[in-house]
């Protein structure tokens, strides 16, 4: 499916219909999120797959009753690292020399302008990491929507107390968004073919068109399809 048809056709599903989907086509989205950029190429923060209903159920409460969860054939838990630590450097700046077989040497000036995150506060660091993890969950949504698999983006949620329940604060982590995937209860979602809303492109792309001055958006060129 072309890319744009594939993101009309998506939309952040409320209701799923508790189907499975194939296990290949999880791990389509599993290696997208691998694939994904994030900065340093540090990866500060694992991905939680839950499949098991009775956990799903157990979820469910904490994310405010949304009908997702539970519906869901796959829940995804983004968790960041809670710190950037010396010690995850290391592990990082050591990984990047034996897969790319290069020196500690010639990693110096990446390894220390990565160590300035060890004067951010705790705070400042699980924030950065935390930011890390949506770029992979855009890049999970628009792949799972390409191979036709219904997503929603979950943050209303609290992430305390799911920390609790899936032990994270033991592994250095915190969940930060959750990802439910599985397909639309065709029957049952409100949602299901109402049109999207967006921002004007015109306010939303802003053309700058000299050194100088600022020149109003005029990018008419980006017609929908
Ligand atoms: C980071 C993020 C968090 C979201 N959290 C929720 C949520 O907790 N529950 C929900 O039903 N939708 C949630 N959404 C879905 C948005 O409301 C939805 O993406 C937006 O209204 C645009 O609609 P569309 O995705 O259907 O095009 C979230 C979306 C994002 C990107």
């Amino acid at each position: 499916m072309d890319i744009i048809k594939a993101l009309n056709w998506r939309y952040a599903t409320k209701r799923m219909n508790g189907n499975k989907i194939p296990e290949s086509k999880l791990n389509t989205i599993l290696e997208a999120i691998w694939l994904a950029p994030t900065s340093y190429g540090m990866q500060p923060f694992s991905v939680v797959v839950i499949e098991n209903v009775e956990l799903l159920k157990k979820i469910q409460p904490i994310a405010y009753m949304q009908p997702q969860v539970s519906e869901a054939s796959v829940l995804l838990v983004f968790a960041a690292w809670n710190n950037i630590t010396q010690e995850r450097i290391d592990e990082y700046i050591s990984q990047v020399c034996s897969v790319r077989n290069v020196t500690e040497d010639s990693m110096k000036n990446l390894k220390v302008e990565i160590e300035l995150k060890l004067k951010n506060t705790i705070d400042i660091n699980h924030c950065w990491a935390a930011n890390q993890t949506y770029i992979s969950l855009g890049i999970a949504i628009a792949t799972a929507a390409l191979i036709q698999i219904d997503t929603t983006p979950i943050e209303g949620f609290i992430s305390e107390d799911l920390d609790e329940v899936l032990k994270l604060k033991e592994r250095g982590l915190k969940s930060v968004v959750l990802l439910a995937l599985g397909y639309r209860d065709e029957e049952h979602d409100h949602l299901l073919g109402l049109p999207k809303v967006r921002q004007n492109k015109e306010d939303l792309f802003i053309s700058i068109q000299s050194e100088i001055g600022f020149t109003a958006s005029n990018i008419n060129n980006i017609k929908s399809i």
